[in-house]
């Protein structure tokens, strides 16, 4: 990991200013240009010296950050990968796949009803029986090594006793949990932005399974929050906020962070922060998904009409 490559982004919008508080972007996404954010600290358990020699294996969309900084892993660290990727393949191949490929992972489509039932036994014995034995990780690295491996994205965060709030994009928690249970007795509070449209309570629930997981104890001084847009979905106001971050040289990811930011401008404008609160968003990397989204993004965005409360 490239650690002095980290910096502190500052973003100067005039609604944090109108609403008292202040937002930094910690850019976690420049610690590798492949196993970059969250991905840095969720494959390490892996890295050499404790990479096996046996291929490492683990699921997700075709589009997924996660396999795709699996197949830079294990490119590096000359060890083969499978990507066990839900869905059909598509009619040709795009630009993730495309890499995945380059970088000499192995591609196996299987359709949704199979992929739901990835945790089994059956289809672990089922995948075996096909490639052979593998070493698995499961979907998003949510597992008790990774989340443990995620306490270190502490390290990397400077003025420690500065921040009231530390957001983080969240998918299965992992990264969240790993936060959550690094914090130690820091005053900072865990806001986790889910990428899924689910209730609360279920978010909650996904988080304190990780942490018991990873044998850890819930130190309470987290919120999550859903989703406003289905997985994966765009709108006008996200494809605005997209372009307006990146102009101002942050660039998002649409899944994740832009939803995260997204998230945390709903509870600004919602008055849900005191005033004073010094924010810290962690950029936890998947620049490379913006590519599948990008023609859409500069569609949906010169017809959103609405304001943009920056
Ligand atoms: C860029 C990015 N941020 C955040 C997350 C969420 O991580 P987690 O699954 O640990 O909640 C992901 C998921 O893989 C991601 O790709």
């Amino acid at each position: 990991m490239q650690s002095d490559s980290v910096y502190l982004q500052r973003l100067s919008w005039p609604v944090w200013q109108k609403h008292g508080i202040t937002v930094d972007v910690l850019r976690l996404d420049r610690l590798d240009e492949l196993i970059s954010g969250n991905k840095a600290f969720k494959l390490q358990p892996w890295s050499p010296p404790n990479t096996p020699q046996r291929p490492l294996l683990s699921f997700g969309g075709a589009w997924s950050n996660h396999l795709h900084a699996l197949a830079a892993a294990g490119q590096r660290w000359g060890v083969s990968t499978w990507g066990i990727v839900r869905g059909e393949p598509p009619a040709t191949a795009h630009a993730a796949i495309q890499d995945l490929e380059r970088m000499g992972m192995q591609l196996m489509f299987i359709d949704r009803e199979t992929y739901r039932r990835r945790e089994e036994p059956a289809f672990r014995l089922s995948l075996q029986a096909q490639i052979g034995e593998f070493e698995l990780i499961p979907e998003g690295g949510n597992c008790p090594a990774s989340i443990l491996a995620c306490q270190q994205i502490w390290s990397f965060i400077p003025d420690q006793e500065k921040w009231d709030v530390l957001v983080c994009a969240m998918g299965t928690g992992a990264t969240l949990a790993g936060l959550i249970s690094g914090r130690g007795s820091r005053k900072t509070q865990l806001l986790g932005i889910s990428s899924l449209k689910i209730s609360t309570p279920e978010l909650e629930v996904m988080v304190r399974l990780a942490l018991a997981r990873a044998g850890q104890s819930d130190p309470g001084g987290w919120q999550v929050q859903p989703s406003t847009l289905r997985y994966g979905a765009l709108n006008g106001h996200l494809a605005s906020l997209f372009q307006r971050s990146e102009a101002l040289g942050l660039p998002l990811d649409p899944i994740y962070t832009l939803r995260a930011l997204d998230g945390l401008l709903h509870r600004v404008l919602a008055g849900e922060l005191p005033v004073g609160s010094k924010v810290l968003l962690l950029h936890t990397g998947g620049l490379q998904g913006v590519r599948g989204q990008r023609a859409r993004i500069e569609c949906l965005s010169p017809a959103f009409q609405g304001p943009m409360p920056l």
